[in-house]
């Protein structure tokens, strides 16, 4: 079982990463912090709560808000058209009477990871933000959790908000470069395999043919919610019927990272000049037997073998 955090600007595909999580039985879920991003925190905080409820996990999820900005103050969310006014599709999930956790994500972060004894697994897909913070309050994080497993970059691929840069990286690039040079052991799972991986329409059906009974309800917002997103991967794409498979992919390798391959590099990110934000920068001369503070870089993963194991868990 891995005790994981996960840290979202929950929008469609953050949301079926946290499905999924929530459902596995190989993963336990200690905490969730919300960023600004495909929508506020605030927003964010507020479909984890909903989808916590509509995952039955059958017990308690801690939920905290985070960064409305970044870490220099500006405030930047993904246009509506990606993932609608609400994050999740313009879908409307009952409500909670669950509330968030007063206090700062950070600080939740922090005592999470020292609770967890160099167990916890932190699974980002936002904005470094929150976890760029905790850093600044505790330089020592690094040491006290297990893994950091990253939604974001890309390497040889194109970028999704310049032609070098990711948006979750490009969203705070301060925040990444403090991230990436922290000295975590850290895993990154970018473009250059979020976007060779796809969820289709027959995916869809066959979740809801063999779907639980528990997982109904999470397998019909899933569709629903994915109405928009193959919209917008229709018109920016062209692609007919499916979607990139960003942050479920991140969760997946968080739980089983045989799923991909990797390079280890050492790596910052470029956060001054306007041109290059948000494109990770390597330096090719370390050695990775020698040095340390490298990041795996998912460079090659079973696609195939990613997506049924995302939809086994609703069966
Ligand atoms: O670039 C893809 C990432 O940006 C995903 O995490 C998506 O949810 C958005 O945040
Ligand atoms: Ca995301």
């Amino acid at each position: 079982m891995r005790r994981i955090l996960i840290d979202a600007d929950t929008g469609i595909d953050d949301s079926i990463a946290i499905l999924y999580a929530l459902t596995s039985p190989n993963l336990r879920v200690e905490g969730i912090t919300t960023c600004f991003g495909n929508s506020s925190a605030a927003q964010s905080t507020d479909n984890c709560l909903r989808l916590i409820r509509l995952s039955n996990c059958g017990y308690e999820v801690p939920v905290v808000t985070g960064a409305e900005h970044t870490l220099d103050g500006a405030i930047e969310t993904a246009p509506v058209h990606i993932h609608g006014e609400n994050g999740i599709g313009n879908v409307i999930l009952p409500e909670s009477s669950q509330k968030p956790l007063d206090m700062d994500a950070a600080d939740f972060i922090i005592r999470k990871a020292e609770e967890l004894d160099g167990e916890l697994i932190i699974v980002t897909t936002g904005r470094l933000t929150n976890l760029a913070e905790a850093l600044q309050k505790d330089p020592a994080l690094p040491k006290k959790v297990k893994r950091v497993v990253t939604m974001g970059g890309c390497m040889e691929a194109p970028g999704n908000v310049t032609p070098v840069a990711e948006a979750n990286i490009y969203g705070d690039a301060r925040a990444a470069d403090i991230v990436f040079r922290a000295g975590f052991h850290m895993i990154l799972v970018g473009l250059d395999v979020t976007a060779k991986t796809f969820i289709t329409e027959k995916d869809l059906d066959g979740a809801e043919r063999y779907c639980s009974e528990k997982s109904r309800g999470a397998v019909a917002y899933i569709r629903e919610a994915l109405k928009l997103y193959f919209e917008f991967h229709r018109l920016t794409q062209g692609m007919v019927h499916r979607s990139f498979v960003h942050d479920p992919l991140a969760l997946l390798i968080a739980e089983d990272a045989s799923l991909g391959e990797y390079k280890m590099l050492r790596a910052g990110v470029e956060y001054q000049a306007p041109a290059f934000r948000g494109m990770i920068l390597t330096d090719n001369r370390f050695q990775s037997e020698l040095d340390h503070d490298e990041i795996a870089v998912c460079v090659r993963v079973d696609s195939d073998k990613a997506i049924r194991r995302l939809f086994s868990v609703f069966h």
